[in-house]
């Protein structure tokens, strides 16, 4: 069968004014239908919204076995050198055993200890870190007796980032070198607990020049670099 070209012009205007009629109707009803809903809407209570923040306080989870830190499982291996044989005054016990406790915060005037305690900004009472009945051994937040050798625990507690870092090898320093048992320094190595800022130090002095070398003429270090003296050239 052959189709003439002229039918098949006259039937493609018919799908064409099939489409803008089916369009009209469609849109019309669209319309239509806004319409019936904006002014249905319009009786309808003022839209609430809903609250910006939730002031409610999460529920309580289900009671489980309250969390214990037990350091950090994918952190080297290490030892931590011992603190009790650089301590003049320890054993405490040597003066505390015959001594009542008197917790009164005070200064220390009568005792052989340094009696300022900067840590803290004065937030700070002995007996926060050391224990009242057992003068040999320090105490976490929660009680927990501490050996003095192992006060980087006590230190934690409130240090939390240097902690890590230090157990992960980013803070503090290792003895020796980098292979072997990895021994670290605790942290009262370096930080007096009382007074822990590290305070300035002079810088070491430059090394000695080697033979047959001419130290820097003092002061004018500067003009020993290659710039200075392209300059001078000029
Ligand atoms: C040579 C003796 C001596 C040694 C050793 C000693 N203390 Fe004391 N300590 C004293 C005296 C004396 C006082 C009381 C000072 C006062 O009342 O002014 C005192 C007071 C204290 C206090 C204040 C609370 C209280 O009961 O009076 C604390 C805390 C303390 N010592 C901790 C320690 C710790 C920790 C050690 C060991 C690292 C230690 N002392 C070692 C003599 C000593
Ligand atoms: C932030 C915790 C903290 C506080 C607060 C604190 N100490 Fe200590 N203290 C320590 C730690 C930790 C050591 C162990 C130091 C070391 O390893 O060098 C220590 C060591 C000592 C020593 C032994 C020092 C030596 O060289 O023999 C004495 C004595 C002492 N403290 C007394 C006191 C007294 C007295 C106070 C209150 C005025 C006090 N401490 C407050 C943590 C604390
Ligand atoms: C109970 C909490 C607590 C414990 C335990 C504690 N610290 Fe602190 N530490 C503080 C507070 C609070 C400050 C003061 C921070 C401030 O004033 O901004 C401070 C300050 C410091 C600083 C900074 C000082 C500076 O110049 O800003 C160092 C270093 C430090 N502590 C080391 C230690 C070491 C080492 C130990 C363990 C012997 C320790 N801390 C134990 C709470 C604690
Ligand atoms: C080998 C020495 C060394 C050891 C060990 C060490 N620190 Fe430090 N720490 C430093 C030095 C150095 C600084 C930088 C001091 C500064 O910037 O003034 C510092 C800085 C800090 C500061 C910040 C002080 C500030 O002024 O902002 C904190 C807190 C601190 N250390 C806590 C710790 C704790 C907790 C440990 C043990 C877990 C520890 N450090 C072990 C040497 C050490």
């Amino acid at each position: 069968m052959t189709v003439s070209p002229k039918k098949t012009r006259v039937h493609g205007r018919g799908v064409v004014r099939g489409v803008v009629a089916l369009a009209c109707l469609a849109l019309i009803t669209v319309i239509t239908a806004t319409i019936g809903s904006t002014s249905a809407r319009a009786d309808d209570p003022p839209p609430t919204h809903r609250p910006l923040r939730d002031n409610q306080p999460p529920a309580a989870p289900e009671p489980t076995d309250p969390l214990v830190f037990s350091g950090y499982p994918d952190a080297p291996a290490f030892t931590v050198v011992p603190r009790k044989p650089a301590l003049a005054l320890y054993p405490c016990s040597q003066c505390h055993k015959d001594m009542p406790l008197n917790a009164t915060p005070r200064k220390l005037d009568a005792a052989p200890h340094n009696a300022s305690l900067p840590h803290g900004n004065g937030r700070f009472w002995c007996l926060d870190c050391h224990q009242g009945n057992n003068r040999d051994l320090l105490h976490s937040i929660g009680g927990k007796p501490i050996d003095f050798d192992a006060s980087y625990q006590l230190c934690g507690q409130c240090h939390g980032a240097r902690h890590r870092d230090w157990s992960y090898g980013g803070h503090g320093k290792r003895v020796a070198g980098w292979s072997g048992e990895r021994q670290i320094y605790a942290c009262t190595h370096c930080h007096d607990p009382h007074d822990p800022s590290l305070k300035a130090r002079a810088p070491s002095p430059p090394p000695r020049v080697r033979a047959g070398l001419v130290p820097m003429p003092a002061g004018k270090d500067h003009r020993t670099m290659p710039w200075d003296r392209q300059q001078e050239h000029k």
